[in-house]
């Protein structure tokens, strides 16, 4: 037959039962002084949301064969280098804003989303898309390259020859 004693579960001591409520305590306020510093960081921290800017080196002027569409989908632009001279336009379709692709085939953009159609230099032909694919300004750096400027628009048909 057992012990009567040894079936008893162990009885905490006065102490140990204040020293676990102190170390319970103390961890609670740890956590709570965690987040704290946590949310005052953040709070504290600016708001800014970093874009990439605006304005692009393209390259040089020789990189772009006469009579080329170059598109760079990373960006959003194509850079055709037309008899007239240099021009770059939106990439991003005026519909809902996908991204278009060059046919050379047909000589046209179009969209594969819904089948909005734009001439070489940006027009629209057809299709839900409400305005024609915008030019954005293009300029020449110290340096010799192409800039473009995704930031400003400028009317159709202004070319840049080098
Ligand atoms: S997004 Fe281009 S036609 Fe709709």
């Amino acid at each position: 037959m057992p012990d009567e004693r040894q079936l008893q579960p162990a009885k905490l001591q006065d102490g140990d039962r204040r020293a676990f409520f102190v170390k319970l305590g103390v961890g609670s306020l740890s956590i709570a002084a965690v987040g704290a510093v946590g949310f005052g960081y953040q709070f504290l921290s600016p708001n800014v949301l970093f874009e990439p800017s605006p304005i692009l080196n393209v390259g040089k002027p020789e990189s772009y064969p006469p009579d080329s569409v170059t598109l760079d989908a990373n960006s959003g632009i194509y850079l055709i280098h037309s008899n007239e001279g240099f021009f770059a336009l939106g990439a991003v379709c005026t519909h809902l804003g996908c991204l278009t692709a060059w046919k050379p085939e047909l000589g046209i953009i179009a969209c594969p989303c819904h089948g909005s159609k734009f001439s070489r230099t940006g027009e629209k032909i057809e299709g839900p898309a409400p305005r024609s694919l915008p030019w954005y300004r293009v300029w020449l750096s110290e340096e010799g390259d192409l800039m473009v400027d995704r930031s400003t628009t400028i009317r159709s048909m202004q070319f840049l020859r080098v």
